[in-house]
């Protein structure tokens, strides 16, 4: 087969990626331990902090958190279908990262905010700009906020291109063929704004704090504004 047969040839409802991301719980906790380790989440954020993650999925993330001594967690999904099965004791809620701020009950709440690949699944940097704006409209004064997403590094780049790209990729990759696909789309999009949304954050009185880079992942955290005394 040639290169070009062997190309990722797979037709793509831009909404499947819930579908897809349900049978994917594993690269959930390897994000979960990634995110953790990188950011030393453990030494920074005490076990009585009160953490809210948004975009949860089926709230892998919380999950482990429940596990490591954590006792304020909340979560947000806008996709009901992902968190039904929820064994948290209904600590996940229905919403979206567009709109979660409006909500005086979120207002001003939270210690720290989690979000760990959906920024880059927003539509536009419009979308990104309003999410962060509610990031900061609950957090506390001196609240931080955590991400992680996916960014592009010059390696990765190589090694798609000589690996996953080709006939040997498309053998090893070819269960994971949708998801690779839904990924180089949205990827795409969200590396050209991924240096304009760092930029913007501070705008909103998001301050980074923390910034750390791995093949393939970046993990930030910024602070709100801590209130004058
Ligand atoms: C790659 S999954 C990550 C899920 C989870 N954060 C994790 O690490 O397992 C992307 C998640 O983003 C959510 N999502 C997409 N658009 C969103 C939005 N506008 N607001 C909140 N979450 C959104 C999806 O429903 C999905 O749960």
């Amino acid at each position: 087969m040639t290169k070009a047969k062997a190309k990722l040839k797979v037709k793509v409802n831009p909404d499947a990626w819930n579908e897809v991301w349900m049978d994917y719980g594993s690269d959930a906790m390897r994000t979960t331990n990634l995110i953790l380790k990188r950011t030393a989440f453990l030494e920074r954020v005490p076990k009585d902090a009160k953490i809210l993650d948004v975009g949860c999925g089926t709230g892998v993330f919380l999950r482990e958190l429940k596990k490591l001594g954590y006792t304020d967690l909340h979560g947000l999904e806008p996709d009901p279908q992902l968190f039904e099965r929820d064994d948290l004791g209904g600590i996940i809620q229905e919403g979206d990262a567009l709109t979660f701020g409006a909500k005086k009950a979120h207002q001003g709440r939270y210690d720290v905010v989690v979000i760990t690949g959906v920024l880059h699944h927003l539509k536009d940097y419009g979308q990104v700009q309003r999410c962060l704006r509610n990031i900061h409209a609950v957090l506390k004064p001196g609240g931080t906020f955590y991400t992680l997403e996916p960014w592009k590094h010059l390696i990765r780049s190589i090694m798609q291109y000589l690996v996953r790209d080709t006939f040997v990729g498309y053998i090893i990759f070819r269960k994971d063929k949708i998801l690779l696909k839904l990924e180089e789309r949205e990827l795409g999009q969200w590396l050209e704004m991924e240096k304009d949304v760092t930029a913007y954050a501070p705008t909103v009185g998001l301050h980074q704090i923390y910034g750390k880079k791995d093949l393939r992942y970046r993990y930030l955290i910024f602070q709100k504004t801590p209130k004058r005394v």
